[in-house]
């Protein structure tokens, strides 16, 4: 079991590693916030298959639902609600590994059980959140906070 475990950590590292400079090619030739949001949650999606990946942009004072792959969510989070919000107001990566044990979670999809997000963050403000969800509990560790935060600061 734990050899298994071992294997699989090191498989998403060099799932990562492979998928860094892709993204970063990907996004160096475009300016566009929201065409290069659309191909990192395609990214993200096709390499880990992640039950819902994408991103909500800081508009207004609230989250507003931007670029992702998976199944329809909510369109608005306000902030400091949910994961999502606590990250943007935190200004920091939080992981969740069971969802059911975070005090104000929004459950866009009951089948989402963890969770982490991402705040991108520039010139010292949040600008956006890139969350991934999965249907499996514990899906996310310092590995995947690691390089998620690389990829978040290509944009
Ligand atoms: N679960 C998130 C809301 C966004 S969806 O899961 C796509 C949260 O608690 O902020």
């Amino acid at each position: 079991m734990a050899e298994e475990l071992r294997i699989q950590a090191g498989d998403k590292r060099e799932k990562y590693e492979t998928l860094l400079p892709q993204v970063a090619a990907l996004v160096a030739n475009e300016r566009d916030e929201i065409a290069n949001m659309a191909n990192v949650a395609a990214a993200l999606w096709q390499t880990f298959g992640f039950f819902w990946t994408g991103f909500y942009r800081v508009i207004e004072g609230e989250l507003v639902l931007a670029p992702f792959q998976g199944p329809i969510a909510c369109t608005r989070i306000a902030y400091g609600k949910g994961v999502c919000g606590t990250a943007w107001k935190e200004g920091r990566t939080i992981i969740v590994p069971d969802v059911e044990l975070f005090p104000g979670h929004i459950a866009c999809n009951s089948a989402s059980r963890s969770e982490i997000v991402v705040p991108l963050i520039k010139a010292g403000q949040v600008k956006a959140v890139l969350d991934i969800d999965s249907d499996r509990p514990d899906a996310f560790d310092e590995t995947d906070r690691i390089f998620l935060e690389q990829i978040v600061a290509l944009l």
